[in-house]
């Protein structure tokens, strides 16, 4: 199947009020974490780099930011993922005891995330948390707490601010609707 950008779903304004919302979220809940003010981003290459590149500089100085990043190849065809997840590049830092926030693009149907946080939580992070720029609930096939998401969609394959369909149209500035043709 084959893609052009349709319609946009999500403006660049109200992408940048909503990752000044979720960076207050963040620093808030910190100043109320136990276990300090430091946080470790841990990001999911490629989707999530513009997203985590905004969302940090939200975050602020009073927040001891640390970035990471993962790449994960998921055995699917360029809209679907199979589930079978296989890690290609692995976090350079080591978790243990760490506030550690993972910060995704998209939850589909929540394959990739679930596999990850199994990984992620036998490292023993003081605490695992979960961002995601855009959720969509309704393709779910296992279940993921989202503790922070930018924005519900409904079932629509987007492109844009970082998402790609077939490594394209990541670097557009608003998110789009891909249309098949
Ligand atoms: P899941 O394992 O089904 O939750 O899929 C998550 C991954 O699928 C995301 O990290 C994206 O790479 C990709 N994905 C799912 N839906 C979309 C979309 O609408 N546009 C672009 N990529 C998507």
């Amino acid at each position: 199947m084959n893609y052009r950008v349709g319609d946009i779903l999500i403006t660049r304004d109200q992408i940048s009020a909503r990752v000044n919302e979720i960076a207050e979220d963040i620093r808030k809940n910190l100043a109320e974490n136990k276990n300090g003010q430091e946080l470790l981003v841990a990001g999911i290459l490629k989707g999530a780099v513009v997203f985590i590149a905004d969302l940090v500089r939200a975050i602020g100085r009073d927040v001891d930011v640390r970035m990471d990043f993962m790449a994960l190849s998921s055995y699917g065809s360029d809209t679907k993922s199979s589930g079978i997840v296989r890690i290609v590049k692995d976090l350079d830092t080591y978790i243990e005891g760490k506030n550690v926030l993972i910060v995704e693009d998209i939850i589909d149907t929540g394959l990739t995330m679930s596999y990850l946080l199994s990984i992620l939580q036998r490292r023993g992070p003081a605490n695992l948390k979960v961002c995601s720029l855009l959720n969509k609930e309704g393709r779910r096939k296992v279940p993921v707490v989202v503790d922070y998401c930018g924005f519900e969609i409904p079932d629509e394959f987007v492109v844009g601010y970082g998402l790609d369909y077939s490594g394209r149209w990541r670097h557009l500035p608003d998110i789009h609707v891909a249309v098949p043709v």
